[in-house]
């Protein structure tokens, strides 16, 4: 069997040799998931804080800054201390993830310059924010999540044991910042 298809929903001697490629695979089309969604929420926020009229530029402003605090930056730190991690100690990863920490630090400049900002300028940034985090993920989706799914020295599931709740769907700490929850 190719390591690098989908084995989920095999079961029996397979199961135990390749059970944690499998749980990978499926973990990493999860983050994939979170991912997209983090690009949706953030389309539809920085659209609102563009196109808000005159009176709801402060509202729309907050929702932006406080989804950066809340979930952007929050999701940047603990890749660095999970995926970032793992697939920094592998010859493949090593160059690739000290490109994309130091996208990190570019993102939260851009979120600093926008926290410093406001009206057309703050709207600029934001929209600047959203096209370099866009550009960001796809390169997690497309060349980090590979990279750990296929490692045999890696186990995407133990790397993401336990400190997973701004990279999932669902996660603790995500469960808490979705719908209309305020705290
Ligand atoms: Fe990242
Ligand atoms: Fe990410």
């Amino acid at each position: 069997m190719t390591p690098g298809k989908h084995e989920h929903g095999k079961a029996g001697a397979s199961a135990a040799e390749h059970g944690h490629h499998a749980g990978d695979a499926r973990l990493a089309d999860e983050i994939r998931v979170h991912h997209a969604s983090m690009v949706a929420e953030l389309e539809r926020i920085t659209a609102a804080l563009r196109e808000a009229g005159p009176g709801h530029e402060a509202t729309a402003r907050d929702q932006v800054q406080r989804w950066y605090a809340d979930v952007l930056v929050p999701h940047a730190d603990e890749e660095e201390a999970t995926t970032y991690a793992a697939a920094g100690e592998l010859a493949e990863g090593r160059l690739l993830i000290e490109g994309m920490v130091q996208e990190h630090v570019l993102i939260k400049r851009l979120v600093g310059h926008f926290g410093r900002s406001e009206g057309a300028t703050a709207a600029a940034y934001a929209t600047a924010v959203l096209e370099a985090f866009e550009s960001h993920q796809r390169k997690e989706n497309e060349l980090i999540l590979p990279l750990l799914v296929h490692s045999p020295a890696v186990s995407l599931t133990e790397v993401m044991g336990g400190g997973h709740g701004h990279q999932l769907d669902g996660g603790d700490k995500a469960a808490e910042h979705g719908g209309h929850a305020h705290h």
